[in-house]
């Protein structure tokens, strides 16, 4: 094993390290890996800790932290990593995952995780305005459960909110140009982007994957003709095309585990706790102030001191569970479930989501042109080739529709050539009833079809995270309520007007007799019409996974759950740290970093005359 995880990076340097084992070793990771995801059944409650939880001894954890930390995610990652730069601080990290994989790294199996011990395993509650095309209408919503969180189950492309959006959003405090330093605090660019916007030298690296598929000038071209410039989308322009830029390194993703906290580990100061599942904040009733942790971890329960600030980066959905829990939460709900309130807030509340929807286009050429196992295998050793890529995702492009600022992207499509990634896990990933995956996966062509999937850049409607019961076993309802404004719909129409009226007609499409394919569903409606179109969108749009909202911050603690600093309002010594703060269109791995960062130098000066 010593010798496999060498060879990756040193392969030339090893001679002796026969290149064979391997290829031999990835080629059955991917076999097995894909095989398991297809059976693989999520459970609907958090078993692993159930009889943890039930336990009526509560153990004291033998050492007291200053800083407990609960998630060791995307965001709780580069918060424990940051703080601990501070000897003086003694950190505890919390997380319910175990460690990532040698599989899990590699970009392009990203899929085949949420079928996994690494996923939480939550389904939306069943949708009455979407999600009609899924089982039982209920979309999937991964969360990672695992080091680095959503970081390490994620497609790893790297995309900051745009200026314009960052400051619809921006609370007092926090403005794009002034974050923009946040942003590239962790960056290590190898694109050659945007002078001042990219920095070399940091941990986290933002790379292209490489090569270009055979469909990528084509398109290029098309968009040539539109007048859609190629752009650097993380930088002076947000309205364009370009390359996917990912956080890769060797052609591994890298998630904040591995960019940030692998290096902190190793630090005196810093603990970090796997398969702990925290399970209630504790609170001193009499000055609101949070002094401890109580998790579960081999079966038993534990109650951790932190004698300074207790930090929750438990994930959009989790975190806002775990408040509610603990009587942070909106007060009628919490007496629902006879929990004590100790602080009435709208935790859980104006659930965002960015959603999806698939879209393919049928051309007369084939356009597949992927080497086999091996080959691929071999390439990714080498950091690059279609393992590299996210879904072989070879093009992002961002385009402004009327009624939104010139400079913010109404949607967003990506460009994915074909084979569709593991056609048969489709089905598994998108949650499809049978009827979809019959008429709409099945008349895919893998040969010569590939997909123009749109992502609604800004939803306008909003769903809530709910508590199921008062024990933390259960998982949370999760209503995400997508279409509940129609105008959410409009940006999805005019996403398909945009490619059937524009990109489908350009010179460079034509040449390889492009048409939109139809998914073969609401036949009762009239082909191409709106009414078509709309019931399609209800049917096979799904989540683009960058949850937001459920603790959002904000001044007032009627419509915001923490304030500018994070600090969650009326309480002493806790703090959310994750991707439920943003509301609004802000979300997703850049600006989730970005937000860990800031809120991490907060911190530090509090504590800076510790040394
Ligand atoms: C499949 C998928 C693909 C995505 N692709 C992209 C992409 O390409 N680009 C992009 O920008 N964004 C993408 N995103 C979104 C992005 O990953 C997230 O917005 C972001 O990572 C959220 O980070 P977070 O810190 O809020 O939460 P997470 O990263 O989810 O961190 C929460 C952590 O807390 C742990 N935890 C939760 N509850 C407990 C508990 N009670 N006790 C202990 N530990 C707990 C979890 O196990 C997890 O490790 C994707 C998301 C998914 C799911
Ligand atoms: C590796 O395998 C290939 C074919 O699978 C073979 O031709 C080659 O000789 C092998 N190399 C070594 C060093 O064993
Ligand atoms: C998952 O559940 C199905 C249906 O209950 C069952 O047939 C299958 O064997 C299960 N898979 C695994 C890996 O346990
Ligand atoms: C699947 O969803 C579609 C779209 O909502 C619906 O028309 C069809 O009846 C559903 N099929 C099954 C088997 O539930
Ligand atoms: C809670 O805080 C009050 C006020 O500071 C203090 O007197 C009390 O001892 C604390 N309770 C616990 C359990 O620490
Ligand atoms: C609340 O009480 C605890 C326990 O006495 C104490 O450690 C903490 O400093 C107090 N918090 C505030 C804000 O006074
Ligand atoms: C594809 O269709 C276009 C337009 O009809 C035509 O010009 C082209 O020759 C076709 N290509 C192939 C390979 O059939």
């Amino acid at each position: 094993m010593f010798c496999l995880h060498l060879t990756v990076f040193l392969l030339v340097h090893f001679a002796h390290c026969d290149e064979n084992i391997t290829i031999q070793y990835y080629k059955q990771l991917i076999q097995v890996g894909s095989v398991r995801a297809l059976s693989y059944n999520l459970s609907q409650r958090n078993v692993e800790f159930e009889k943890g939880a039930a336990s009526d001894k509560l153990h004291d954890y033998p050492k007291k932290f200053d800083v407990v930390i609960i998630g060791a995610g995307t965001a709780g990652a580069v918060v424990a990593t940051r703080l601990s730069e501070n000897p003086k601080l003694r950190i505890a990290v919390i997380e319910a995952g175990g460690e990532e994989s040698d599989f899990s790294k590699i970009p392009n199996m990203a899929f085949n995780l949420q079928f996994s011990d690494m996923n939480w395993g939550y389904y939306s509650t069943p949708q009455k305005n979407c999600c009609l095309g899924m089982n039982n209408q209920q979309c999937m919503v991964p969360s990672g459960k695992v080091l680095g969180g959503n970081s390490a189950i994620d497609f790893g492309i790297y995309r900051r909110s745009s200026r314009v959006r960052y400051n619809e959003w921006a609370v007092k405090g926090w403005t794009y140009f002034d974050d923009l330093y946040y942003y590239k605090k962790s960056e290590n660019e190898q694109i050659r982007g945007d002078y001042l916007y990219h920095k070399k030298g940091g941990v986290l690296n933002v790379e292209y994957g490489k090569p270009d598929s055979p469909l990528q000038p084509l398109v290029l071209k098309a968009n040539e003709e539109l007048h859609v410039p190629n752009i650097d989308y993380n930088g002076i322009r947000s309205v364009g095309v370009g390359k996917p830029q990912l956080n890769i390194k060797h052609g591994q993703k890298q998630s904040t585990n591995t960019a940030f906290l692998d290096y902190a580990r190793s630090r005196d100061n810093v603990e970090v706790l796997t398969h702990a599942f925290a399970t209630k904040i504790i609170i001193n009733e009499s000055n609101k102030t949070a002094q401890g942790v109580v998790f579960v971890k081999n079966d038993k329960k534990y109650k951790i001191v932190a004698t300074k600030e207790v930090i929750v980066s438990a994930g959009t959905i989790n975190s806002a569970q775990l408040l509610m829990l603990s009587g942070i939460g909106p007060r009628d709900h919490l007496k629902e479930h006879k929990i004590k309130v100790l602080q009435d807030l709208p935790v859980g509340k104006t659930l965002k989501d960015k959603t999806f929807l698939p879209i393919i286009v049928r051309t007369n050429t084939s356009l597949h042109n992927q080497g086999d196992l091996d080959t691929v295998v071999k390439q990714y050793l080498r950091g690059y080739g279609p393992l590299v890529k996210p879904l072989y995702t070879d093009l992002l492009e961002f385009i402004h529709a009327d009624g939104t600022p010139e400079d913010a992207p109404t949607f967003q499509i990506l460009m994915v050539p074909p084979p569709r990634t593991q056609a048969a896990l489709l089905p598994r990933v998108f949650n499809y009833n049978q009827t979809v995956t019959q008429t709409f996966l099945k008349s895919i062509n893998t040969e010569t079809d590939f997909a123009l999937d749109v992502i609604n850049l800004c939803s306008k409607s909003s769903g809530s995270v709910k508590l199921k019961s008062s024990n933390p076993i259960d998982h949370p309802k999760i209503d995400l309520n997508y279409f509940s404004d129609p105008r959410d719909v409009e940006v999805f129409l005019k996403a398909v007007k945009f490619v059937n009226e524009q990109l489908v007609k350009t010179k460079a499409f034509r040449e390889i007799g492009a048409s939109l394919q139809t998914t073969g569903l609401c036949t009762n409606y009239e082909k191409g019409s709106d009414e078509r179109n709309e019931c399609v969108i209800r049917a096979l749009a799904t989540s683009a996974y960058e949850f937001t909202g459920t603790t959002a911050m904000g001044e007032d603690p009627k419509t915001s759950v923490v304030d500018k600093n994070a600090q969650v309002h009326g309480m002493m010594g806790l703090r959310v740290v994750d991707a439920g703060i943003f509301s609004k269109c802000v979300s997703g791995r850049a600006d989730t970093i970005m937000a860990a960062e800031k809120i991490s130098d907060i911190i530090k000066q509090k504590y800076s005359d510790l040394h």
